[in-house]
């Protein structure tokens, strides 16, 4: 899309601080007031009132009214509004890296390769209506016929976080739409714009029916557990921190109605270079896998794992190209480290840089900690019992372990209860895949950072990253259900 075309929009979005119920901008009718502030410079961007239970029971109703006739819309008809959603983020591109730079602090890089990745598994989704197929079985009995069909689940409940919040929102929705099933989305409170109302607004001018798609934006201590227990959802949609996680999938399966839980949770992602890797390629590689956003990714780099015959060699290069990285203002086009989402994370990073030096790890790079802008920190002799390597840092922090040969970088990879994403660097391809085919995680890349999503390879994780795999046919399965219709065409003998 050219610069030009681009630039034919001519009206911005605007009425942020409004709910997307039932197809209608309405004002929240909670007494609680979402303000929503850009993590750089701390100025407000919109108040939002926030929606009460009453809200959110009619955005369920509203949407199960709504998805009966959606359902029943031709592949074409669902896929066509799809189609006109991808064009729309063309011609909105800046606008909307615009919004992912100044409400969840991305810096200029982060927030292309976030709008590429919400954009790609639109078109993705957009073919899905046209993807789904159902089966015929052969049946044991004679006379009958099995068919197989497979059915949108209804309404699902997506809940996102707010580190990647257009994409990991995009990647429940888009899907879901396509496959005939309606939303109601709570986005994370300290992205309600990215993370929902901006995808409200460019559902709404793509001329999605009413009702299909319902924005709340609330807290998630507020309003969290009656989005998971409410007796309309089929299916909770998840992503976020491993103790919601967990929490909500014994919401779903605990209470009076059973639901089925798609979970994506937490992350520890193991970055391994055995002695024979490009050192140079694996530096850059950590670096960029480490830093971008911050560190604030799930599936970002949060241990490094070097080789003893080149762990020396790679600290000192890494420390020196660490150096380098510009840090501040995340509007600006070459800034690589930008801004942390809030001050709870900035003191719960503060508390980890503490920790890391207590527990005898040794500090290689800091820097003056301005605001909600953390500049990177990297630490050697760091051992696998650390809190550095054992949590998730979530933060511009890493610390890089020792390991003594091929086999204690493996043991080292797999010692964390999470098994979400994985890399290793090798120049030996064979020694690359048998060692990736070993760790136990969702996802590894040989020679490649552990951050890597594409729209037609299955996301998810092992252990504690969550149940179920996005994207491709992976999403198509979960976010539909199967219905067995057998057809007995001649009488059947039955014994009594
Ligand atoms: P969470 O605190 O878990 O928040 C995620 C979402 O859950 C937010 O919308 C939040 O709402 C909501 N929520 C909070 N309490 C809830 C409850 N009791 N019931 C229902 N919803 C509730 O995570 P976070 O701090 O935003 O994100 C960081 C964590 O998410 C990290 O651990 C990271 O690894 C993980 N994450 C995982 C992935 C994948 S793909 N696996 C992707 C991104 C992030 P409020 O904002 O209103 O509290």
């Amino acid at each position: 899309m050219s610069t030009a075309a681009k630039n034919t929009q001519a009206n911005t979005y605007t009425d942020f601080h409004l709910q997307y119920i039932a197809g209608e901008w309405k004002k929240g009718d909670d007494d609680s007031i979402n303000t929503n502030t850009n993590p750089f410079n701390g100025e407000t961007l919109v108040e939002i009132q926030q929606a009460t239970d009453k809200q959110l029971d009619e955005a369920y109703q509203a949407a199960s009214d709504a998805q009966k006739q959606w359902a029943k819309q031709t592949p074409n008809e669902r896929a066509a509004i799809l189609y006109k959603v991808v064009s729309i983020f063309d011609q909105r591109q800046d606008e909307i890296v615009d919004w992912l730079i100044k409400e969840s602090g991305s810096t200029r890089i982060k927030a292309m390769v976030e709008f590429s990745s919400a954009r790609a598994i639109t078109l993705e989704a957009a073919s899905f209506p046209n993807r789904v197929h159902g089966e015929i079985r052969p049946s044991n009995t004679p006379g009958k016929e099995n068919f197989i069909y497979r059915e949108p689940m209804g309404v699902i409940a997506v809940i996102s976080p707010w580190n990647f919040p257009l994409h990991l929102t995009q990647r429940s929705i888009a899907p879901a739409l396509a496959l005939g099933n309606a939303v109601v989305l709570k986005p994370a409170s300290d992205t309600p714009i990215t993370g929902g109302l901006l995808l409200a607004k460019i559902f709404e001018e793509a001329g999605l029916p009413k009702g299909l798609l319902n924005v709340v934006v609330g807290s998630g201590s507020e309003i969290g557990d009656a989005m998971v227990t409410h007796h309309v959802p089929s299916l909770v949609s998840f992503t976020g921190s491993t103790s919601v996680g967990k929490h909500i999938g014994e919401l779903a399966n605990g209470g009076e109605y059973i639901k089925q839980v798609a979970l994506e949770l937490g992350g520890n992602s193991p970055f391994v270079v055995l002695k024979d890797a490009d050192i140079e390629q694996a530096v850059k590689a950590a670096a960029f896998g480490k830093f971008l956003h911050q560190g604030q990714i799930c599936i970002a780099i949060n241990r490094i794992i070097v080789e003893d015959e080149i762990y020396d060699d790679f600290v000192t290069r890494f420390v020196a190209h660490v150096k380098t990285l510009n840090v501040g203002d995340p509007n600006k086009a070459d800034t690589a480290v930008g801004p942390i989402i809030n001050k709870k994370q900035v003191a719960s990073l503060k508390e980890k840089i503490v920790k890391a030096k207590d527990e005898g790890a040794k500090m290689l790079l800091s820097g003056e900690i301005k605001g909600q802008v953390v500049p990177p920190h990297v630490f050697s002799d760091v051992t696998r019992e650390m809190d550095l390597s054992c949590n998730e840092v979530f933060g511009p922090l890493v610390g890089i372990i020792r390991a003594k040969d091929e086999d204690d970088a493996l043991s080292i990879a797999n010692d964390s209860m999470y098994g979400l994403s994985s890399a290793v660097f090798t120049q030996d391809m064979a020694k690359g895949l048998r060692f990736a085919r070993g760790i136990k995680a969702g996802m590894t890349h040989i020679n490649d950072i552990s951050v890597n999503d594409e729209s037609n390879a299955p996301f998810g994780g092992e252990k504690n990253s969550g149940i179920g795999r996005f994207n491709g046919e992976w999403i198509l399965e979960e976010f539909t259900t199967l219905h067995w219709i057998s057809m007995q065409h001649t009488p059947r003998d039955y014994p009594f």
